[in-house]
């Protein structure tokens, strides 16, 4: 090596030590006769001093030091003048005093400013990302998921799972998001879909007799891309034979607690608490809830679905619902910040957002003198309103109002502070729907993927009531995140293909799709399940990083470019011819 040590090692039992450090230059202050540096690399900072008297080589390459410069410098480790030590830094006792400096590697001036001490806007950040990846924060996260990722392995082979590569030029496997296609040029008009996960693989795995499979793997959605979405992400996924939903539970529980006392020292409770998913959209609206607080949803349906408003009344003669939340101590909200809340749930579709107030003893706003004096006590009880509360009430077909309020709670307990830092709340969700009416496609769509075993208790309901039918599937949720998803598989084709009648792929087609796949379970399937682990996902967690972006080396923007390499790009004629593609993409832009 061109150094005898880091830039993060060096404590006082070094002093009088020679020794010699590369690293790059965080920071240069020049003081005249003397400079110093403080030398930075992976491992940490070390202050390192150039004496302009010693000679004047080194007094005219001092001046040429910039920040960012690579330099390597060789000299004596020595105590720091006694009250300039840095007690924060580990090696805030000592300083190098330099005798050789050598330039390694200049730079220009950083288009980007690396100490956060100014902003510099996102776009510039991922498109120096090799910049932005010198930010310690940033490389101690990617540090933090090589770490986990080594945990993670270590924990599934010490039981019994046998790491399995599977392809990625593959054929489309639906896990609810569009395929990002690559033409083959060797079979032309024909595509690969790059895998949404290893689905099918790994349950192919299971029929190949591996028993118990894992994979760290890349995943690939062509989906909408929010803080917690990236159009390839990381998934830990893993599959097993012969297994009951306990086991795959524990199996997961063992894992994350495992991971929070080893990086966080954090003993997590297992077993999680269960929550059906019937009962998490009751409470939460949604079916990650954030359980860290409070304001759970309350459903008025009954208490104000019969007076003089009409816009209630309506909605319940439409099968719509009625439900609130109580702000706790906030009926001094002012009209506008209440506007605001009606705006965010329209995004979700909601019509408005209805308020009353608790003052002097009872509840008052705009749509009170609508409900009897019986109907307002009613409502008070139902959402346990005291003097000074905020009660805040949506009216809508069931989704629309679930999803609002429940978007709503999560955005309120942010922005009042009702969410207490480092505080992780672990839960399974439990017993999703089999099926749902999926409204843009007009038809009925699997929840999650079609491969889901529904509960046996339901199998008679295929024919009559499928929306009804329950699947033996479960998430994993942490402070509102989704962070895993699984089920146990079906292994009896005759129900896969029931399924696959449901949603409205007819043999044909199913066979086409997934021929070989269906086959394959005719030559003794086994009981088998399992889940996928969002990596990504975990990896924000764990760090306490706002995005994914700053847990993947290379992230995409929310358009799914890397503003980097300026991915994806336009590629040759030639290119597209070889791959008998034609471009229509003048033709509309024509129209
Ligand atoms: P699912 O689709 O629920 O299940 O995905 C599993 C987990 O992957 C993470 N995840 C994502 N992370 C970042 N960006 C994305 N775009 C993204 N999409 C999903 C989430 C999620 O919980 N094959 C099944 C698993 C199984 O049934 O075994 C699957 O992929 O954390």
């Amino acid at each position: 090596m061109h150094r005898t040590n880091t830039c993060g090692e060096l404590d006082t039992s070094f002093v009088g030590k020679e020794i010699t450090l590369i690293g790059w230059a965080d920071t240069v202050r020049d003081h005249g006769n003397v400079t110093f540096v403080d030398l930075r690399d992976r491992y940490g900072i070390t202050q390192v001093v150039i004496d302009h008297k010693k000679s004047e080589e080194l007094a005219s390459l001092a001046k040429k030091i910039r920040k960012e410069f690579i330099l390597k410098i060789k000299g004596i480790v020595k105590n720091r003048p006694s009250g300039t030590e840095k007690k924060d830094l580990f090696t805030g006792a000592i300083e190098v005093d330099s005798s050789v400096v050598e330039i390694v590697s200049e730079s220009l001036p950083l288009p980007i400013d690396l100490t956060g001490r100014t902003e510099t806007n996102d776009d510039m950040m991922l498109k120096y990302r090799y910049l932005a990846l010198r930010k310690p924060e940033l490389q101690k996260n990617i540090i933090m998921r090589h770490k986990v990722v080594k945990l993670v392995r270590d924990y599934l082979d010490g039981n019994g799972f046998v790491e399995i590569e599977t392809p990625i030029l593959a054929k489309s496997t639906p896990e609810g998001a569009r395929d990002y296609l690559v033409p083959s040029r060797v079979n032309p008009g024909k595509f690969y879909a790059l895998p949404q996960s290893p689905q099918l693989f790994k349950q192919l795995l299971m029929i190949g007799g591996f028993d118990k499979y894992f994979q760290i793997t890349k995943c690939f959605r062509d989906e909408d891309l929010r803080a917690d979405r990236q159009p390839e992400f990381s998934q830990i996924d893993i599959e097993m034979s012969f297994l009951e939903q306990k086991d795959l539970m524990e199996l997961t529980e063992g894992l994350v607690k495992k991971i929070w006392k080893e990086f966080l020292g954090i003993d997590l409770v297992t077993p999680f608490p269960v929550l059906d998913y019937t009962d998490a959209i009751k409470i939460y609206g949604v079916d990650r809830p954030d359980t860290r607080f409070e304001m759970l949803l309350v459903d008025l349906t009954e208490e104000m679905g019969k007076s003089e408003f009409n816009a209630f009344n309506n909605v319940v003669l439409n099968k719509g619902i009625i439900k609130a939340i109580n702000v706790k101590g906030k009926a001094d909200f002012s009209r506008k910040e209440i506007s605001e809340f009606e705006d965010f749930v329209k995004i979700y579709k909601a019509n408005g957002l209805a308020n009353l107030k608790m003052v002097g003893g009872k509840l008052d706003g705009t749509i009170a003198k609508f409900f009897t004096e019986e109907q307002l006590q009613k409502v008070v009880e139902k959402t346990s309103a005291e003097e000074g509360d905020l009660i805040l009430i949506c009216a809508g077909k069931e989704k629309v109002v679930n999803d609002g309020l429940g978007y709503l709670r999560v955005h309120l307990g942010k922005k009042l502070g009702l969410i207490k830092k480092n505080q992780f709340n672990f839960l399974w969700v439990n017993d999703f729907p089999m099926f749902e009416w999926d409204e843009t496609e007009g038809k009925i769509s699997a929840v999650h993927h079609p491969f889901t075993s529904p509960k046996p208790e339901h199998l008679e309901l295929f024919e009559t009531e499928p929306l009804k039918m329950k699947a033996n599937a479960y998430d994993l949720v942490l402070n509102g995140y989704e962070l895993a998803g699984g089920s146990i598989r079906i292994h009896d084709p005759k129900i896969q293909s029931k399924v696959f009648k449901t949603i409205g792929l007819s043999e044909e087609e199913a066979k086409q799709k997934f021929g070989f796949f269906l086959e394959a379970f005719n030559y003794g399937a086994p009981i088998h399940g399992g889940l996928g682990f969002g990596l990504d996902r975990l990896i924000m967690l764990i760090t306490g990083a706002e995005s994914l972006r700053e847990v993947i080396a290379f992230p995409k923007n929310k358009a799914a470019i890397s503003l980097m390499d300026n991915s994806p790009s336009e590629v040759t004629d030639k290119q597209l011819e070889e791959l008998h593609i034609k471009l229509d993409i003048v033709v509309e832009e024509k129209k």
